[in-house]
């Protein structure tokens, strides 16, 4: 009875991953929210606007290298024939060019998307076997962060993407252990075909992650919105604005929301209230930028060798091409 009573009694919300991710960032400091409290249903679809955005050079950039060099891409990667594989593949709305180019080589290909949302990925299959009915679609559910072994073991050598600089949005070391582990899942002669955005002048940076419609800012403050509707908290957006600053130092631009006012914010089910000094924030996302010379390095420390590389005429983003070694 009395070492029960002593016993630490945390409401049931508080072990929920979201739960816990929101007690442990939002108690910290500086405070943190995990980038991937974002990607809800409303979050997924302003994602989706922001890879059209003017200012958001990165997809448009990346799409343009698949269709102007998607041969090209094939042909280094080589004989015989692959299997294509894609982490976080989303709707796959880039994908279908190299697709496109591999059944050019090939004739017809597998494709496994992975990724953490099913619907993306019903999505993706949709979208693909309508317009490309040479391609066998074969989609897996998983968080590519924590498992890997849903790689499939297929008979044939495989190309793994992973594009839209996501690994950008890792820190260093987090990304050497993500593609180490990417490593260990693969055998010797598969390839990774890697897309980065790469270190540019800080107003083109800026500017991508805060565009003028505000539709950045939006998504960014949607992290609180979905606090509100799963843990009954009390954050006003409008008190909170998005700021998008550059790193240098780091390579990365950050993404924060910086409280506008000195306030307290009730989170009902973790039975707590925290605290915002006027002008604190709260870092909820880095995207991390490359030069050539630090993608090589970083890829050639977790065991990848250099095959090839291609870089639109500005130089603005990368694809690196690389084997198993
Ligand atoms: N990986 C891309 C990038 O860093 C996409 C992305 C992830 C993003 N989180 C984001 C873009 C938040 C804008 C805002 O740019």
């Amino acid at each position: 009875m009395l070492a029960l009573s002593s016993l630490p009694c945390l409401p049931p919300a508080a072990s929920t991953p979201i739960g816990a991710e929101v007690r442990r960032g939002l108690t910290s400091r500086p405070k943190t929210l995990s980038p991937w409290l974002f990607y809800d249903q409303r979050g997924s679809e302003l994602f989706e606007a922001i890879t059209e955005l003017p200012e958001y050079y990165l997809t448009r950039t990346e799409r343009g290298l698949f269709a102007r060099c998607g041969d090209d891409i094939l042909a280094a990667a080589g004989s015989p024939r692959l299997a294509i594989l894609e982490l976080g593949a989303g709707t796959a709305a880039k994908t279908g060019l190299l697709l496109q180019a591999a059944v050019r080589r090939q004739g017809s290909v597998t494709y496994y998307p992975i990724d953490i949302s099913a619907s993306a990925l019903e999505h993706a299959r949709r979208n693909i076997s309508q317009q490309l009915p040479q391609v066998t679609v074969k989609p897996r559910v998983a968080d590519y962060t924590t498992s890997l072994d849903v790689i499939p073991s297929s008979g044939c050598r495989r190309l793994v993407l992973y594009i839209g600089s996501s690994i950008g949005n890792f820190d260093p070391s987090q990304a050497a252990a993500l593609l180490r582990a990417l490593r260990r899942r693969l055998a010797p002669g598969d390839l990774l075909l890697l897309g980065v955005d790469h270190i540019k002048d800080r107003g083109t940076l800026l500017r991508a992650y805060n565009d003028a419609a505000g539709v950045t800012a939006e998504f960014n403050r949607n992290a609180l919105l979905r606090i509100n509707r799963d843990l009954g908290a009390a954050f006003r957006p409008r008190l909170f604005r998005h700021r998008a600053l550059w790193n240098e130092p780091e390579s990365r631009i950050e993404m924060h929301l910086e409280s506008l006012v000195p306030q307290q914010v009730p989170i009902p089910a973790l039975e707590i209230a925290i605290q915002f000094r006027r002008g604190e924030t709260i870092h909820t996302e880095n995207s991390y930028k490359f030069t050539p010379g630090s993608v090589c390095r970083l890829l050639a420390r977790c065991g990848f060798s250099p095959v090839q590389d291609w870089t639109d005429p500005r130089r603005w983003f990368g694809l690196y091409l690389v084997a198993a070694a």
